[in-house]
Order: structure tokens, then sequence, then C-alpha cells
């Protein structure tokens, strides 16, 4: 059987981690796709940082856009980061050269993801992302498949493990934001610039690719009205809490008249609520089905084992030959609504 050969761009807690569950579960992993999946090449920016995993079998690559068109890859993951860049060059490069691409790369996706799509379209392969929004939960299998046959209305969810850990830390343990924020670099929540997570542009990213595969929009983040939770004081938290509620940083995407509205702001969620006993780095997602009724999907958003987790169960689908739109429709079906973000008025 042709093991799948996968090239890895960017080794950062997320990239070790791919890592390391394709070698701790290779058996029940190839037994699952079917065939084995092995990485090939590897490329990041510094060679010689410990990551606690052996790199010397791997190719090593200086350039991370050569990955797109090496023999011993057939399929590129992404984990470098930044909407534009490398990371897009390595995935217009990959999709162009007919080669399946799996990225945790929000960003990316919610400022070019219909272009992306077009190009796996076009090239036929898979285009993949599992591990963009909310970290190990399948949320996007979960819409874009699990959901598929319905007509959807509405979807909201806490899509930020570093805010949702700084949030329930405040709340749980009487500390101000300034002191916690270090404590969810370190453990590998917050992104390469954490202001992304506590401005909500991190959540913004993860809404705005959620609104494309629950209503058919393309993904729009200049059109999502963002907050963050940078203002929140443990004050804030304490008057909430006096009144009945918690607070989160939210995310809502709702089909309103012709028009989809797009938010993500704090909020104060009753304490008997769902979304109220979502604490630390997890993320949930709710969902309205005309047929299926209220999801509710939830778990680790953030971290080393729940985003390699999320990567790996894409490289299964493709080891197993699965393919179609990456947005839940075909690209050029993805005229939408008119968002009424911000952007928009
Ligand atoms: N920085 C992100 C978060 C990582 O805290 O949710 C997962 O996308």
């Amino acid at each position: 059987v042709k093991p799948l050969k996968v090239g890895i761009a960017g080794l950062g807690t997320v990239g070790a981690g791919v890592v390391k569950l394709l070698d701790a579960n290779a058996d029940l992993i190839a037994r699952r796709a079917g065939r084995p999946i092995v990485v090939s090449a590897v490329s990041a920016r510094d060679r010689r940082r410990e990551r606690g995993v052996d790199l010397g079998r791997f190719a090593w690559v200086d350039d991370a856009t050569q990955l797109a068109t090496r023999d011993d890859v057939d399929v590129v993951v992404e984990l470098v980061g930044g909407a534009d860049g490398p990371a897009l060059t390595l995935a217009r490069g990959s999709l162009l050269a007919h080669k399946p691409f799996v990225t945790a790369n929000k960003a990316m996706l919610a400022h070019h993801g219909l272009l992306l799509a077009e190009l796996a379209e076009a090239a036929q392969v898979p285009l993949k992302f599992e591990a963009a929004v909310a970290g190990g939960i399948p949320v996007i299998k979960g819409l874009r498949e699990g959901a598929a046959a319905n007509e959807l209305s509405r979807v909201t969810g806490i899509l930020n493990g570093t805010c949702n850990y700084i949030l329930t830390r405040m709340e749980k343990e009487g500390l101000e934001f300034g002191d916690v924020l270090a404590d969810a670099q370190r453990l590998g929540y917050a992104e390469a610039d954490p202001s992304f997570d506590i401005d909500g542009i991190d959540a913004a990213h993860k809404l705005s690719i959620l609104a494309s595969l629950a209503f058919g929009t393309r993904p729009d983040f200049p059109a999502v009205e963002v907050q963050g939770i940078r203002d929140i004081r443990l004050a804030d938290i304490r008057q909430a809490a006096a009144l009945g509620f918690k607070i989160r940083l939210t995310g809502l995407a709702e089909v309103l008249g012709d028009s989809l509205v797009q938010r993500v702001h704090p909020t104060l969620v009753p304490v008997g609520h769902l979304l109220a006993a979502v604490e630390g780095p997890l993320n949930a997602v709710m969902a309205e089905g005309n047929f299926v009724g209220r999801l509710f999907f939830s778990g680790r958003g953030a971290g080393e084992g729940p985003t390699a987790s999320a990567v790996v169960a894409d490289l299964i689908d493709i080891a197993r030959g699965e393919n179609g739109p990456a947005f839940a429709m075909p690209a050029m079906a993805l005229a939408g609504l008119k968002a009424a973000g911000p952007m928009a008025r």
C-alpha cells in the first residue's frame, strides 16, 4: 500500500504536535486511513530548536514554499500562520501543483478563503482546515458534512481559547487580566501576536469561516464587527457575577432579512447557560438547523494535542480519497448574502 507522504511547513506548537501524534498513533491511523501517513519533509525557521521530536528522519527544506513542488510530498500541511506572505505563497503553489493542502491558518482563510477554494476546485484536490476553527473540535466537519442537509439560521460560540482561559481564571481566582495572559502564552494557546487573541481578531477570523460554511457566503473578515476583552477588568467580572452572569467572548453569525450579521464581543452569559460552563481553553459552537435542531459542539479549542488532532483528521480524510468543496458548496456558488458588517455600510 502506498503511504501518504506529508510535507510540514512550520514546526511550532502544532507542527511538533502533528509529528508526535503521527508517531504515537501510527498503526491506528494507518488502519483508519487505509494506508500509512508518514512525514517526508519539514521546514521551519530554526532547525536547531528543541521540539521534543526527532527531525533527523525527514528531509529538511530551507524554503517552505519548495514543499509545493517536491516529489517526496503528496500533501502539504501549512502551520506557518499569517494571512499573506509565505503561507499564502505555499497555499497557492501547492494547489496549483495539484497537491492537497491542509492548514490551521484561520487568518489566511478569513482573508483569502474564496481564492483558495477556487484554486482547489480547479485542481480537483482537497483544501482542508479542521484545525483552523475551535482547535480539536470537529466543527468544520460537523457543519460541512454532518449538518449538510440543513438550512442553518444561526451560529454562535466561544472561538478563542486564550480569551476563555483568561476570563475564567480572572473569574475563579480573582486575578486581573495582565496576570493571566503570560500563562496563556506559556501554555501555547496564544497567537504569535497575542493582540490577535485579546482584541477578538482571531475569533473573528474563525467566525467568518463558520459563517461561510453555514450560510454559503465567501469568508469575509472585514465584514465582522469586533470588540475584544482588553478592557475587561476584574470589577466587571464581579459585577456580572453579582447579577447572575459570566463574561464570555462570543461570536455570532446570523441571517437577518437579506443580510448576514457577524459580530464578536464580550457577552453576559446567564450562569445556567451551556456557554457559561465552557471554561479554560475550551471552545464551543452552537448551530441551529431546520431539521437537526440545536447542535452544540465543545472541546479544547487551542493547544498542541487538540490542534494536531484536527490536522491529522484532515490527513486521514485525504488518505481515504475524500474530496468535495472546501466551504460546503462549490466556490462559484459562494456569492452569498450582503454582509451587514462595518465595511459593508
Ligand atoms: N490562539 C488561538 C486560541 C489558538 O487561543 O484560540 C487556536 O486557534
